[in-house]
């Protein structure tokens, strides 16, 4: 894994062994500078990119038929990642060694992955949900990448996140900053993006478990 460490963006073994504590405890982690400003930054320059060539759209809420807009649960917009640049490959190559880790740690037996590009216009939010429930979808746990370098404190925009379904009081709250890897089990941590007054920049993913039956293929998005 640490020949890696440059490709990674300078994320190392111990940062992952920390994710993976703070999992087993707690159900979700916050991992601030998981991803060095290089990477980040090209990240954002891709979605700035895409943006302009009317690459996002605006988020829905399940899948297929069930796929909806919703603008008064979530107001963001989205695009997703083709895996076709080199910062992309990296995002990837990072996500695949902490999909390895999981399962060899947690048994949780992590299959693939889909991302999203995610831009929060000043408003925008994304109300209190949960990314899976009773395994609707296959998603076993979600990571989010902030974008957003020098964000400041009083411009809003974190995430707000539970302890568990029934949960009311509110666990934590995490700034939107370049470089912070938030990971959390999807069918069990209730979250909330709060809105901002800036434009907030960020990659989504979940890890889906492998829902191949014989006579179904489930294919990624
Ligand atoms: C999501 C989500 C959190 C964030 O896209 O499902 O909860 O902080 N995103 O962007
Ligand atoms: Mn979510």
């Amino acid at each position: 894994m640490r020949d890696n460490e440059d490709l990674l963006g300078g994320m190392g073994g111990d940062q992952l062994d920390g994710l993976i504590g703070r999992l087993l405890a707690d159900g979700y982690a916050v991992m601030p500078g998981y991803f060095s400003l290089p990477v980040v930054q090209a990240l954002r320059n891709e979605a700035m990119e895409r943006d302009g060539l009317g690459e996002f759209r605006l988020a829905g809420i399940g899948r297929r038929q069930e796929h909806q807009q919703d603008t008064r649960i979530r107001s963001d917009r989205t695009c997703w990642l083709k895996g076709n640049t080199l910062a992309q490959c990296q995002w990837l190559e990072a996500m695949e060694q902490l999909r390895l880790q999981v399962n060899r740690a947690l048994f949780m037996g992590l299959f693939e992955l889909e991302s999203h590009f995610a831009i929060y216009g000043p408003g925008d939010y994304y109300q209190r949900h949960m990314d899976a429930f009773n395994g609707n979808n296959g998603r076993l746990l979600s990571v989010v990448l902030y974008l957003n370098e020098g964000w400041q404190s009083e411009w809003g925009g974190r995430l707000r996140i539970w302890a568990s379904p029934d949960d009311t009081v509110v666990a934590t709250e995490v700034e939107p900053r370049a470089g912070t890897l938030v990971a959390f089990l999807s069918e069990k941590i209730p979250h909330e993006v709060l809105a901002a007054t800036r434009e907030r920049y960020s990659i989504a993913g979940w890890f889906r478990c492998n829902n191949t039956t014989a006579d179904w293929l489930d294919p990624p998005r």
